[in-house]
């Protein structure tokens, strides 16, 4: 898989202790990747990261991304082969609460491991990983193009845009160079779901819990559609985004959707009826109906 480019190779994975960075430690494991992880915590509590016992079978950084020399020394020591940079906060609801600590972690996180790549000059590539939050959300009914404008009207999705163009600045300033050994591609998709996840607010997490204890669950946009996507679906994406800077040098500097067709785009409940299928969901239905 992914032309075996993966075997044996250094990846440093940024955020490896999330729901998508458990997934992918998980994937590059198999692939015989010897997998570094740098993570400031382990988000949730039960975790997929702890279930599948992955500190023990991977060299586990416990680091903030912001703290930049702790990220130079670690990239500089660990001269990584690939990286892939998930580490965000990525709840929008939590971004409202804590805009500071998601803007510090998502736009200067992301800076400063651009740095550390820089600073290190070794031979990498490097997948950045934003959102398709970070476009400029103008409600057009198409989907969003890979060079449409960045934008965000709530903080998480600015602090995505405002990633976006700094990774550009960056890819522009240095690492286009070529004396740059930096290859560089950004990543984005949208609403993931899958098993591993247990973050609070994020809807198919929220109706689990919810229905498992016989509760409502709280629906704040019945009507929004999200081009949601299992969890392996962006992966493989990734993987392959990787696989494919690493040998075809055609590729560099760009940004890549990862996303569902269009006619596969759901409203939040239709999504919630399609969960109920595979529920004993009457009342639970019937509960959902007098939430919104
Ligand atoms: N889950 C989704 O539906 C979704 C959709 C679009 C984009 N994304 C993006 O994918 C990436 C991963 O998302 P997720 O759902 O796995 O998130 P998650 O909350 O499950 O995991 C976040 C990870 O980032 C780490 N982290 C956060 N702030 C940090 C900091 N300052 N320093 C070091 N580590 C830090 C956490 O420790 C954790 O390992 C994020 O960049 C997110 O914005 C996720």
């Amino acid at each position: 898989m992914f032309a075996n480019i993966y075997k044996n190779k250094k990846v440093l994975i940024t955020g490896h202790t999330g729901f998508k960075g458990s997934w992918l430690t998980t994937w590059l494991i198999q692939l015989e990747a010897n997998v570094i992880g740098i993570a400031k915590d382990i988000p949730t509590i039960p975790s997929m990261f702890q279930k599948l016992e992955l500190e023990t079978k991977i060299k586990h950084y416990q680091e903030d991304i912001r703290d930049l020399s702790k990220m130079t020394e670690i990239i500089s020591n660990e001269q990584p082969d690939f990286l892939f940079h998930l580490a965000a906060q990525p709840i929008v609801s939590t971004s409202y609460f804590d805009p500071i600590e998601t803007i510090s972690s998502n736009v200067m996180g992301t800076a400063n491991i651009l740095e550390a790549l820089k600073t290190s000059n070794h031979p990498c590539t490097a997948i950045i990983i934003t959102s398709d939050k970070a476009y400029d959300n103008v409600e057009q009914v198409w989907g969003y193009k890979e060079d449409d404008k960045m934008g965000g009207k709530d903080i998480y999705s600015g602090s995505k845009g405002a990633a976006e163009l700094i990774i550009k600045s960056y890819y522009h300033s240095f690492f286009k160079s070529a004396k740059s050994n930096i290859k560089l591609a950004v990543g984005r998709a949208g609403n993931v779901i899958g098993g591993g996840d247990w973050a609070k607010d994020r809807i198919v997490v929220d109706c689990m819990v919810a229905w498992s204890k016989g509760e409502k669950v709280e629906i704040r946009s019945p009507d929004a559609t999200r081009p949601w996507q299992h969890v392996l679906e962006p992966l493989s994406g990734y993987l392959h985004l990787g696989s494919q800077l690493y040998i075809n040098s055609a590729f560099h500097g760009e940004a890549f959707n990862f996303g569902p067709k269009a006619e596969q785009n759901h409203t939040v409940v239709q999504l919630l009826k399609d969960l109920s299928v595979y529920w004993n969901i009457s009342e639970t239905d019937k509960a959902m109906k007098q939430d919104y």
